[in-house]
């Protein structure tokens, strides 16, 4: 290959500029020529391209967003707009790409890689952190540290009042977010989608242990099934009608933000590994960290809903609630 795209899709995540950093100062590096393509699949198919050099992504590490800006595009959904993404691929001599984003991101990778028969590797870029074949995505540990932060305030103010607070952090279909943020608060309950809680049980525990709690936090995961912050709300003020409760949405917020230097230190891993993984003829793959080691996933594990966690953070969630 002489020459990459680079792009970044579906929502966007902190360090994502990093990545784009990585690939571009990489792919100078193999004297490849690189082009930043500008919202996503979106700019694709409308030939919104632009060579780069090494300054063009000067000072970006520390920066949220992504500098190329991201879209979802229903043009590249049909068979059409993705004819037309390969055709602008050609114009700009581009015969490889590489795609930061999320599951949505390497669906559409996959099927534009094996229909128009052009190398894709992708990166892992949301918040959510679900995806397999890679311990941690990039702008899950800055999103993690937001929501520690956020609720940290939250807890302050809440026990001066003595106040129940339900609390609602993102995650679309995954409650890792809540999960490993509601460790880090120290969370009276934690609920998530991949975990069936009994929540009598846990109203039981609010009256039983350590009745005098000034303040309670419940962290509920977006993507929770049992009817969200709202409703968790309205089942605690059911119960105890003498309990003071709140519910905070922490919302965009979590998008935001300069990455954490573990999600700037994991998307220059992954800018490198992409670029080299190109070079070495490999597509249809996500660069991802195992246990230290990168590791390429094919699109179709990667984007693999697993509907579990780990189950011995949920029994230390429980251990340490009380
Ligand atoms: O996928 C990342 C994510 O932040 C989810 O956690 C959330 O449900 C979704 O994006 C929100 O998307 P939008 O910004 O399009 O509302």
């Amino acid at each position: 290959i002489k020459s990459i795209g680079i792009l970044t899709s579906g929502g966007d995540s902190p360090g994502m500029n990093a990545a784009i950093r990585a690939v571009v100062r990489t792919a100078l590096y193999y004297d490849l020529n690189v082009y930043g393509i500008t919202r996503g699949y979106d700019g694709l198919v409308k030939g919104d391209i632009v060579e780069m050099g090494a300054k063009s992504v000067a000072n970006i590490i520390q920066r949220g967003g992504t500098i190329l800006k991201t879209a979802r595009s229903q043009e590249f959904l049909t068979v059409e707009g993705r004819a037309k993404a390969r055709e602008q691929l050609r114009k700009h001599n581009i015969d490889a790409l590489v795609a930061i984003g999320g599951d949505g991101t390497f669906t559409g990778a996959k099927v534009f890689m094996e229909e128009q028969d052009i190398p894709v590797i992708g990166i892992p870029g949301t918040i959510d952190n679900d995806l397999q074949g890679t311990d941690f995505t990039i702008g899950y540990d800055t999103a993690i540290n937001t929501v520690v932060d956020a609720v940290d305030k939250i807890r302050d103010t809440a026990e001066s009042h003595d106040r129940v607070f339900i609390v609602e952090v993102m995650g679309r279909d995954s409650g890792l977010i809540a999960l490993r943020s509601g460790i880090g608060i120290g969370a009276e309950a934690i609920l998530i989608p991949e975990a069936k809680i009994d929540f009598t049980d846990v109203l039981n525990r609010m009256d039983s242990i350590r009745k005098n709690k000034s303040s309670r936090i419940i962290i509920v995961a977006e993507g929770e099934n049992e009817g969200g912050a709202f409703e968790t709300a309205e089942k605690v003020k059911g119960r105890f009608p003498h309990y003071d409760v709140r519910v905070s949405i922490l919302g965009h917020i979590q998008r935001g933000g300069k990455p954490s230097c573990m999600d700037r230190v994991l998307a220059s891993r992954l800018g490198v590994a992409a670029v080299e993984g190109l070079i070495a003829g490999k597509s249809g793959e996500m660069a991802g960290i195992i246990c230290g080691d990168i590791a390429f996933t094919p699109f179709d594990n990667a984007i693999k809903h697993i509907h579990t966690v780990n189950p011995n953070l949920l029994k230390i969630a429980d251990i340490l609630s009380l």
